[in-house]
């Protein structure tokens, strides 16, 4: 079996949606610090050029979380696999994510991590397939929507290959 990977959204593209998603962050979180939760490990390369455009304070954490499931889809079980090093007490705490396919991931990470206290907490997310939702989650800032199809590149895997692609590409199993 091989992959085939074709382009869906350009390098370019993906760069200039990057910056008015950070433009527009840097607007709504005026006066304030933001404090981003960068799900492991696929958010890794949204958060970083996220991070870099935004011009208010900005203070990380990182979180990894495992689903159980096949390469291809998530099962709904959800499991920390490395916690936050730091409390969310008073912070205003803006998730980033690489994707939201069923939901499942995010509605879980944000009913726990809403027990912590954060002064506010919002969701940012690289791409949404809104057709495969199966838990309804609140999405602040969204890049791109995409149709039910499996993408790979900036930051995406497919069996953990890909990440390091600077486009989000298609992947077609031949
Ligand atoms: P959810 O819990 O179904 O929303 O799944 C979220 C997680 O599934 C994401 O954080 C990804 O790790 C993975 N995922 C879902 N769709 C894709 C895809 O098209 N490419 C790569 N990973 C995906
Ligand atoms: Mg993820």
């Amino acid at each position: 079996m091989s992959e085939k990977i074709s382009v869906l959204i350009s390098e370019e593209d993906v760069d200039k949606k990057v910056r008015e998603v950070a433009a527009q962050i840097s607007k709504d979180y005026e006066g304030k610090e933001v404090h981003l939760i960068c799900v492991l490990k696929g958010s890794v390369f949204f958060a970083c050029e996220l991070a870099k455009r935004i011009t208010v304070p900005v203070t990380l954490d990182f979180m990894s979380v495992s689903s159980y499931g096949d390469d291809t889809k998530s099962s709904g079980v959800v499991k920390i696999i490395k916690d936050l090093d730091e409390p969310l007490e008073n912070k205003d705490v803006l998730i980033v994510e690489d994707i939201i396919d069923s939901g499942r991931t995010l509605s879980y990470l944000i009913e726990i991590l809403k027990k912590r206290n954060p002064a506010s907490l919002h969701l940012c997310t690289l791409l949404d397939k809104p057709d495969r939702r199966v838990r309804p989650v609140h999405v602040n800032y969204t890049c791109f929507e995409i149709p039910d199809e499996f993408v790979v590149g900036y930051g995406l895997d497919y069996a953990q290959k890909y990440r390091n692609l600077p486009y989000i590409g298609v992947v077609e199993i031949q």
